[in-house]
């Protein structure tokens, strides 16, 4: 498994990332955790490890809390587990009915900040998270609000670093105006279906850009800072490597037949093409696996075999995007 050591952070860790928003029995609130969950939780940590994949994405939200908790029975139960591994988590999305009454809502208060930080680490059952993610954009973020509450975390030993999840340009700029420490990493979507930050590159000038509002400058802002791009869904959710493409569009039906075209002969898996797609980009992009299965984890950590030409890269989003290059 190909490593890296984070810009700006003395972390090592594998290119791909095992995101952890499978486990915990899903969204509903009612769920109570068994042995089922238990060894499902087990089961991706040591398909992982074997893989050489160290790095475990969480947030607050998952599973309403359980699959945080779930991770943290695994880590009390191997106990040198947690030295092994980096551990990222994030808060700031709130669901309605927190408490009774309120709305569903974003919250980049100092308050909720720390609240939700410590109940993270209950759950985990450790005293510090590697890297803590603002998790969507809150409309009434104060900067200095949020440098005050990172700064508290970090203080007491409990965040070694900071980072952001679907935000611009412009939001990571003016958070990171108030931070004396970089942003380390933005977590966005990215695949070849939602291709918005490729075609932000290729848009400029046309006379019908075909960007999603927001992307402009994320790439380029990214590279010159060090801040990691993460892709999460990198699979699509397996719409391109198996999964039911009867009734899309022309554009995901064709490439879904050239992802298995490229995989056969690559003699690879579908979801190394399309990963690879993503890790042929020069900004060092990492895929934020969603899978909770370790067959299709081994299936994903074959991409890291396959170095895709440019020609190769071209053609797969040309194909998904449906239309030629300007
Ligand atoms: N920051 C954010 O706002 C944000 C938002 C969403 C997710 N995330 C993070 O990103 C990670 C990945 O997100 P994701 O789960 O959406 O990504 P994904 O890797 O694109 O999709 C994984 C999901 O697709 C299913 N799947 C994959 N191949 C399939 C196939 N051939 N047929 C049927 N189902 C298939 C998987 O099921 P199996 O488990 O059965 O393989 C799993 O439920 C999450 O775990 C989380 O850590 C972050």
């Amino acid at each position: 498994m190909e490593q890296l050591t984070l810009p700006h952070t003395n972390l090592n860790v594998s290119r791909l990332i095992a995101g952890c928003m499978g486990l915990g029995g899903g969204w509903e609130p009612d769920t109570v955790l068994n042995g089922g969950h238990e060894k499902q939780a087990r089961d991706l940590v040591d398909s992982a490890l074997e893989l050489g994949i160290n790095f475990f994405d969480h947030a607050n939200i998952y599973a309403r809390g359980r699959a945080e908790e779930v991770f943290g029975r695994i880590l009390k139960e191997r106990p040198t587990l947690r030295d092994q591994i980096v551990l990222q988590s994030k808060v700031g999305i709130r669901w309605a009915n927190d408490p009774a009454g309120t709305p569903q809502r974003f919250d980049f208060s100092y308050e909720n900040i720390l609240a939700a930080t410590d109940a993270i680490l209950r759950r985990l059952q450790t005293d510090h998270l590697e890297i803590l993610l603002l998790h969507r954009p809150d409309p009434l973020v104060e900067g200095e609000e949020v440098a005050r509450a990172f700064a508290r975390l970090k203080q007491d030993g409990k965040v070694r670093y900071f980072g952001v999840s679907n935000q611009n340009r412009f939001m990571m700029e003016y958070l990171q105006h108030f931070l004396p420490d970089p942003l380390i990493a933005n977590q966005v979507e990215m695949n070849l279906l939602h291709s918005g930050f490729a075609e932000a590159a290729i848009s400029f000038n046309q006379a019908s850009p075909t960007y999603p509002d927001g992307w402009e400058g994320v790439v380029e802002y990214c590279r010159l800072k060090g801040v990691g791009l993460q892709a999460w869904s990198p699979l699509a959710r397996g719409l391109l490597t198996g999964g039911d493409v009867s009734g899309k569009s022309p554009a995901v039906q064709k490439t879904a037949a050239l992802v298995k075209e490229m995989a056969s002969a690559y003699q690879v898996s579908g979801e190394a093409i399309v990963l690879a797609w993503l890790l042929r980009h020069p900004a060092k992009i990492q895929p934020v696996l969603g899978t909770s299965r370790g067959d299709r984890l081994r299936a994903c950590a074959e991409s890291l075999k396959v170095k895709l030409s440019r020609e190769e890269w071209y053609r797969l989003f040309e194909t998904a995007r449906g239309k030629s290059m300007p």
